[in-house]
């Protein structure tokens, strides 16, 4: 099995479908305006089809759908059915804002979509327009309603920020349990695109899990966290959640993952700023063989550990300027895809 610098597989790889979004979370897209990829970049799905088989020939085996939002990419419900039936893969699953979800739940489970996670940020509607600048908080309930029961273990993200969304961690612990998900709580992250970010935002994992037991009572770790970014709790109730603590307490030295962008790009760390352009290299004509060498090259040169540098540095502020962010949109978190 192929690993990295240190010891690391290559096993889960997220694929964004698109960099565009309809929402503009705060802790995202901050800015008025951004650059996008050009149309002509972004990989057919045949194309993508081609690289995810490299991939999953190295050893690949979960594959996560992300974007920008990936429900606004045409007919990915296509893209998801070509996907699941590829040999190897024993995970499918996408990360969605929900916005379009509704109508759309029950094509991507047909399709052999296995797995949903879908971000919210808050219950009220005034802190959803002020936080994600459009009205459109009752489409996204609608959407955890209908899918909840589609996709069993659905997953409700919730990146909480001081200030703006930390009095709700009681209220979207219900909403999870009475739609029998699983809420995780996401540490504010100073990733790209993050312009506004600052310590004094981060609600760290301490705080939120110090939170809850003034409201709970007890909380009981359960542990099996294996490459998966989430520690689990459960109350004595028996809810079950996670923490997602990749600000105060990163789990680089697990990390089997890497992103390939809309456009062809990959990654292999969340925070690096350059990438493999694989789009490139396709387009010119080199075989499977050929992309393979090159992923398994550079995946054997990997040792990132992107969050644990940033928790050594000083003065820690936004990882990245704006111009830099618009000359490169690949910096984004929209387009690399969380
Ligand atoms: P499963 O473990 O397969 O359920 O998926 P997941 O938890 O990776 O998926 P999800 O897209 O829900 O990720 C949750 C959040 O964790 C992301 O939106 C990021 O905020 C954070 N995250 C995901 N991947 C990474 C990573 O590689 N590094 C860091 N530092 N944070 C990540
Ligand atoms: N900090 C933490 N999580 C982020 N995401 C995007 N930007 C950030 C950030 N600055 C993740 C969240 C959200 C998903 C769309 O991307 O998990 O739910
Ligand atoms: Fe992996 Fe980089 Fe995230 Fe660390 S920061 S967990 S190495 S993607």
């Amino acid at each position: 099995m192929l690993s990295d610098r240190l010891g690391r597989p290559l096993r889960n790889l997220r694929l964004s479908v698109t960099d565009r979004c309809n929402l503009r979370c705060s802790y995202c897209m901050p800015e008025e305006d951004y650059v996008w990829l050009p149309r002509q970049d972004v990989l057919t799905f045949e194309e993508t089809e081609t690289l995810a088989d490299v991939f999953l020939g190295l050893g690949v085996d979960k594959i996560r759908l992300t974007g920008g939002e990936p429900l606004l990419r045409r007919d990915v419900s296509q893209l998801v059915r070509r996907l699941a039936g590829r040999p190897g893969l024993r995970d499918l699953a996408m990360t969605t804002n929900g916005v379009l979800l509704a109508p759309l739940a029950t094509s991507l489970r047909d399709a052999g979509l296995h797995r949903l996670t879908v971000s919210l940020d808050t219950l009220r509607h005034d802190r959803f327009r002020d936080l994600a600048r459009f009205d459109e908080l009752s489409r996204v309930l609608e959407g955890i309603r209908v899918a909840a029961p589609i996709f069993e273990g659905l997953k409700l993200d919730m990146v909480v920020i001081r200030g703006v969304n930390d009095d709700e961690l009681t209220s979207m612990l219900d909403f999870a349990r009475e739609h029998h998900a699983e809420l995780r709580f996401i540490e504010y992250m100073d990733v790209g695109g993050a312009t506004g970010w600052s310590w004094s935002s981060v609600v760290s994992r301490a705080d939120i899990l110090q939170t809850i037991e003034r409201r709970h009572g007890a909380v009981e770790p359960l542990g099996g966290r294996d490459a998966a970014p989430a520690e689990r709790f459960r109350l004595a109730d028996g809810t079950t959640f996670g923490i997602i603590a990749s600000t105060t307490a990163p789990f680089c030295r697990d990390c089997d993952r890497s992103r390939l962008t809309a456009d062809g790009l990959w990654y292999q760390c969340l925070y690096a700023t350059t990438g493999i352009d694989l789009r490139s290299q396709l387009r010119a004509g080199a075989s499977a063989g050929q992309l393979t060498a090159i992923v398994a090259e550079a995946w054997a040169a990997r040792a990132d550990r992107g969050a644990e540098h940033r928790l050594q540095a000083r003065d820690r502020a936004p990882l990245i300027p704006v111009d830099s962010l618009r000359r490169d949109p690949h910096l984004e978190m929209h387009t690399r895809g969380g």
